[in-house]
């Protein structure tokens, strides 16, 4: 298995990290990144990406949240959004985990690695639980979470996105992620 090196973003990741935003050309670049905006300084960006994992300067709102990128050779593959507590709205449509992988890179086992690596960070907060949200016709990400023990607790209909959500937990405490 080709193992992923998953960390956060470094001032020395810029090209990578513009590589890997290109990838995603016509499609919603929020698989890529959330923060990062057209003209925004690489320098500004890392730091941004510190102090949200930090929780500095978060607003009520949002909450701490820790962005890894998975690089394979030098490029990244794919990313691992991970929301380090829930509020009001995450508790329905996003939950704790988000990833996405390029989709050149599919099928090779990098989303898994990044969702696990999720897990972990989650379960090294002292967290016992972890919510995954996700469409039912999503069948990578529905293949991902019931094949990591994920449970459903119900599906609800998200306004915002038209959209209907499943909401899954998994339990920490009785996997392999503590
Ligand atoms: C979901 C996603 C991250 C999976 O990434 P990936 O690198 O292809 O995943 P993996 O290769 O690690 O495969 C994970 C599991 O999903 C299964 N899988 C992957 N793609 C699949 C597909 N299109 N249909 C059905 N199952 C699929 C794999 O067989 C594997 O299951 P297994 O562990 O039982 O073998 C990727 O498809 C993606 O980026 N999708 C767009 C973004 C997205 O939808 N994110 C999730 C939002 S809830």
């Amino acid at each position: 298995m080709e193992l992923l090196e998953i960390r956060q973003l470094t001032l020395h990741d810029e090209s990578a990290f513009l590589a890997g935003l290109k990838e995603w050309e016509g499609e919603d670049t929020s698989w890529h990144t959330f923060t990062w905006k057209e003209g925004m300084p690489f320098g500004e960006h890392v730091v941004r990406l510190e102090n949200d994992a930090l929780g500095i300067g978060v607003k009520a709102g949002p909450v701490p949240h820790t962005m890894l990128y998975g690089f394979l050779d030098g490029q990244i593959v794919g990313r691992c959004s991970i929301r380090q507590e829930l509020n009001e709205r995450l508790l329905t449509n996003g939950g704790n985990i988000g990833y996405a992988v390029t989709p050149r890179f599919r099928k090779r086992g990098f989303g898994s690695q990044l969702f696990k690596t999720g897990l972990s960070y989650i379960s090294e907060l002292g967290r016992k639980k972890v919510l995954l949200t996700c469409a039912p016709s999503n069948t990578a990400s529905v293949a991902m979470i019931e094949g990591n023990g994920g449970v459903m607790e119900n599906e609800v209909f998200v306004e915002e996105d038209g959209e209907i959500l499943r909401r899954y937990w998994i339990d920490l405490k009785s996997s392999s992620y503590h």
